[in-house]
């Protein structure tokens, strides 16, 4: 283990460390626009979600290594509006390339080739192109360095721009047809560290079903919970389950006959038995059939 004191770093040093394991982070598209009404569009993945009554959305712009606010700060700090676009695979090289450093004043929809529609309740226009755009009202900006003893914004220092959504846009290929949204249909993208992002797509995608209130871990019995075969993640599963299966069910399993290939392979192939027992129970994990991985490693 790696253990680091930021304060032993500079902070563009520590930045790299955090930039590479605190991700993928989403992007939010960002649509300002000044006192004179020229609109500026730039991507910030410090960003996320922060609750959703009242719904709530945070950015930060840090102080550039100039040390000068970005544009979009800057803008805010005259219209305290923004449209959050979110940023998906189709369009992330154009978002990229909106994140150069173009004059103050410069329209980055019209640079990264982005199509402008006026909002419905903010000055800023949204991006057509992206699969939801949220219409904000910013209700708060947090400098995170005012606790410092000088207050001085330095080169990345954030800016918390807290946003209040009071209007929302969906493009309707991302629902299903339940009116639900499609996750892998709006195939979002995220940040990580140097040039890498994530894409959310068909591939990438994979469910964790809610646990109810599992058992925990610490009940799994320890040969089970010290096997060589089950990962964490297996553990996870099993103990996400609220109880184990009656010596009942376990036995009635085992008189199903459903095990028997691995009975005969052990005794016949002088196998190990928990060791059959565990790599079956670890695919029918794969398979998210719990209560039968269960059974399986509780037969032996
Ligand atoms: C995907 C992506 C995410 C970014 N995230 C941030 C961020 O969270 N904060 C930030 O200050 N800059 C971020 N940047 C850099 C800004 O987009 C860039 O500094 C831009 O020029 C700011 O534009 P502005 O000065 O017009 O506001 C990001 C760039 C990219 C491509």
């Amino acid at each position: 283990m790696i253990t680091i004191n930021p304060a032993d770093l500079k902070p563009n040093e520590f930045y790299r460390y955090m930039i590479s394991t605190i991700g993928p982070r989403p992007i939010a598209f960002a649509s300002t626009i000044d006192s004179e009404g020229n609109v500026n569009l730039s991507p910030f993945s410090f960003f996320n979600m922060f609750s959703y009554n009242p719904p709530t959305l945070i950015f930060a712009p840090t102080i550039n290594r100039h040390g000068h606010k970005k544009h979009t700060l800057l803008n805010l700090e005259e219209v305290g509006e923004v449209v959050i676009n979110v940023v998906n695979y189709p369009m992330v090289e154009q978002a990229s390339l909106a994140s150069a450093e173009f004059e103050r004043g410069v329209n980055e929809f019209e640079k990264a080739g982005f199509t402008a529609v006026p909002s419905e309740r903010v000055r800023p226009p949204r991006v057509a192109e992206s699969p939801a755009s949220y219409e904000c009202v910013v209700r708060q900006i947090i400098n995170t360095n005012s606790q410092s003893d000088n207050g001085i914004d330095t080169p990345g220092t954030g800016h918390l721009v807290i946003c209040e959504v009071v209007m929302a846009h969906f493009q309707e290929s991302i629902f299903n047809a339940n009116g639900g949204i499609d996750q892998a249909s709006v195939d979002l993208v995220g940040r990580l560290g140097g040039d890498w992002y994530s894409r959310a797509n068909v591939d990438a995608l994979f469910a964790v079903g809610r646990p109810q209130m599992g058992m925990g871990i610490d009940q799994i019995p320890s040969a089970i919970r010290n096997s060589a075969i089950l990962t964490g993640n297996d553990l996870g599963k099993l103990g996400s389950c609220v109880s184990l299966p009656t010596t009942e069910k376990v036995n009635a399993y085992r008189a199903s006959g459903i095990l028997n290939d691995l009975f005969d392979e052990a005794r016949k192939g002088c196998q190990y038995l928990p060791d059959l027992l565990h790599l079956r129970a670890k695919q029918l994990l794969t398979e998210n059939k719990v209560k039968d991985a269960w059974l399986t490693l509780l037969a032996g």
